[in-house]
């Protein structure tokens, strides 16, 4: 089953990536290797996750043309202004190694980000050609708004699974016509602990993470990016693409409780704003 692409004027995305957070040095390297060679087409790492070396090594070892390889990296909230970003985004190029990222995101807002400054660089990048698409991640509502009034945001990463629905950022997404890709997607695990899940997963013969994968799939416009390490669970989790969920499974999905976030550092204050 082909990994579903998701296509708009300012990027070609597979909706179906590998996570890397927190993988590191030689391990990860193996583990974005075999990605690869199984089928996977779409990277995510980040300066902050310390791995960008190894994720270049993995795609350099692939032999696979750079172009068939979607890679995202991140600047991190430490770096408010236009200038450090630019920085960030050359020194993530030299550690991955390569020409060009297809897309360069915000990792996170800080009360310091200078988001005129910060998306002009960003926008820089792209025409320099050091990104190919940029945006952003965790951003709440309002200032997604703001930041696409600025420059040509292909993208908002954030947290999204059965249990964190994103229904205001969604909507805003599908009317800008932009992807969503959704950030700890089998909820770091815990959907293999719910028996409502699992249930759907026996009735279709598939399991709990190919179940909660395929929700997000089934998504117009939502990509999906679940790390794993081992061979079997990222082979288990690609062929989340090939399960098709009916109506009530889908009903059954959405009775789910909506408002669990796992990951919140402290760096959004509010998250409806
Ligand atoms: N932009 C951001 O701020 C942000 C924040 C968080 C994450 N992310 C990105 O999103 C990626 C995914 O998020 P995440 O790593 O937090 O959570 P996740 O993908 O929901 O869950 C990963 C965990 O689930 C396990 N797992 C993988 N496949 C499984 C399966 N089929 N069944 C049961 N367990 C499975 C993994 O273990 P094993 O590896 O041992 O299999 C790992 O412990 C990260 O790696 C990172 O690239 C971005």
């Amino acid at each position: 089953m082909p990994i579903p692409v998701f296509e708009s004027p300012l990027t070609r995305m597979p909706r179906l990536g590998l996570g890397t957070w927190p993988m590191r040095g030689a391990a990860c390297q193996r583990a974005v290797e075999t990605a690869l060679a199984m089928g996977y087409r779409h990277l995510d790492t980040a300066e902050m996750y310390g791995n960008e070396e190894a994720v270049g090594a993995a795609i350099r070892a692939s032999g696979l043309p750079r172009e068939q390889v979607y890679l995202t990296s991140k600047v991190w909230n430490d770096k408010p202004r236009g200038a450090a970003i630019r920085r960030a985004a050359e020194d993530s190029l030299r550690r991955l190694g390569l020409a060009w990222m297809d897309l360069f995101l915000i990792h996170w807002p800080s009360p310091q980000l200078d988001l005129p400054d910060a998306l002009a660089a960003l926008a820089r990048l792209r025409e320099d050609g050091l990104a190919r698409a940029i945006g952003v991640a965790n951003f709440p509502p309002g200032l997604l708004q703001r930041a696409l009034g600025l420059a040509p945001i292909a993208c908002l990463q954030v947290e999204h699974h059965v249990y964190l629905g994103q229904p205001r950022l969604l909507a805003i997404c599908r009317a800008q016509g932009i992807v969503m890709t959704s950030y700890t997607p089998l909820a770091k695990g815990a959907v293999t602990r719910d028996p409502a899940i699992g249930a759907i997963a026996a009735k279709h013969g598939a399991t709990a993470g190919q179940v909660a994968l395929a929700w997000l799939l089934a998504m117009p416009g939502v990509a999906a990016i679940p790390k794993a390490a081992s061979a079997a669970r990222q082979r288990e989790n690609l062929g989340a693409a090939a399960l098709a969920l009916d109506a009530a499974d889908l009903a059954a999905l959405a009775a789910l409780p909506k408002s669990r976030r796992l990951v919140d550092p402290g760096f959004v204050a509010d998250w409806d704003a």
